[in-house]
């Protein structure tokens, strides 16, 4: 693994204990509602498969289940399984599920280097990981490879808000009051530091989809959330 990814990785480890907390408290709790809206792009019937790569303690793959269960007459048969290289978050997701008693799996392993054979998922979707992934468009590739001709790629990031007004005073707290909170109530120096810095230094959604254009996605389309502030892309496996 590259020192970059490394460095991520351990990252995410040290921030582990607090990271659902800090997820809630900084965003006031918007995250959960981004994520409710990305699920809501997946289009799975009975007996589907999903995948979530970057689960980090597993929020999505959990608000996708629950989706199901209101969704559909046997939820259990959807099956949906995450996939992250921090063992600390995926420890946190695995209690969560075994909690709630809730049949979501989950696995270590490299977005970069999927452990799945080619055309095995339904879908696959990502939330707030593709921005901390060294090589974004290998990224993509590897999670079209791993879904079926005809299946959805979804992914929730953070952007640069494009209201201007609300631009300014989102970016004062962002660049500011985010970080300055986050180191305390993490005890991490650079954490989020690190958030603020990696969406200002990340494409616009308009490049965004580009770029999953270029790794080989069809019929691309975005939604801005919230200001600006997260878009959910949505594109499609080539082939059926
Ligand atoms: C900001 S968290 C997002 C977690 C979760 N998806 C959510 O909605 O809260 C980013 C996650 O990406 C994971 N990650 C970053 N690079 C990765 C890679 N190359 N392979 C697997 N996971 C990776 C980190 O370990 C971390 O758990």
């Amino acid at each position: 693994m590259k020192k970059e990814a490394e460095t991520i990785q351990q990252m995410f480890a040290r921030i582990a204990w607090r990271y659902d907390f800090l997820n809630h408290f900084l965003s006031f709790s918007f995250d959960r509602y981004w994520r409710k809206k990305a699920v809501r792009e997946v289009r799975l019937s009975e007996g589907g498969l999903a995948l979530d790569v970057c689960c980090g303690t597993g929020d999505l793959a959990i608000a996708l289940h629950k989706t199901m269960r209101t969704e559909l007459v046997s939820p259990s048969r959807v099956q949906v399984v995450g996939v992250d290289f921090c063992y600390e978050m995926l420890h946190l997701a695995r209690e969560k599920v075994t909690k709630d008693r809730l049949p979501i799996q989950f696995l270590q392993g490299d977005a970069l280097q999927l452990p799945f054979p080619d055309s095995t998922f339904d879908t696959a979707m990502v939330a707030f990981g593709i921005r901390n992934v060294v090589d974004r468009k290998t990224s993509l590739i590897e999670m079209l490879r791993v879904i079926k001709p005809g299946g959805r790629l979804i992914v929730l990031e953070f952007y640069k808000p494009s209201l201007p007004l609300f631009s300014a005073f989102y970016l004062i707290y962002f660049r500011y009051v985010l970080p300055f909170l986050g180191r305390i109530l993490s005890r991490d120096t650079r954490a989020y530091s690190y958030l603020p810095a990696s969406v200002l230094e990340f494409y616009t959604p308009e490049e965004f989809r580009n770029l999953m254009i270029q790794a080989g996605c069809q019929d691309v389309q975005f939604k801005r959330l919230t200001g600006g502030i997260v878009a959910v892309h949505v594109g499609v496996k080539p082939g059926r």
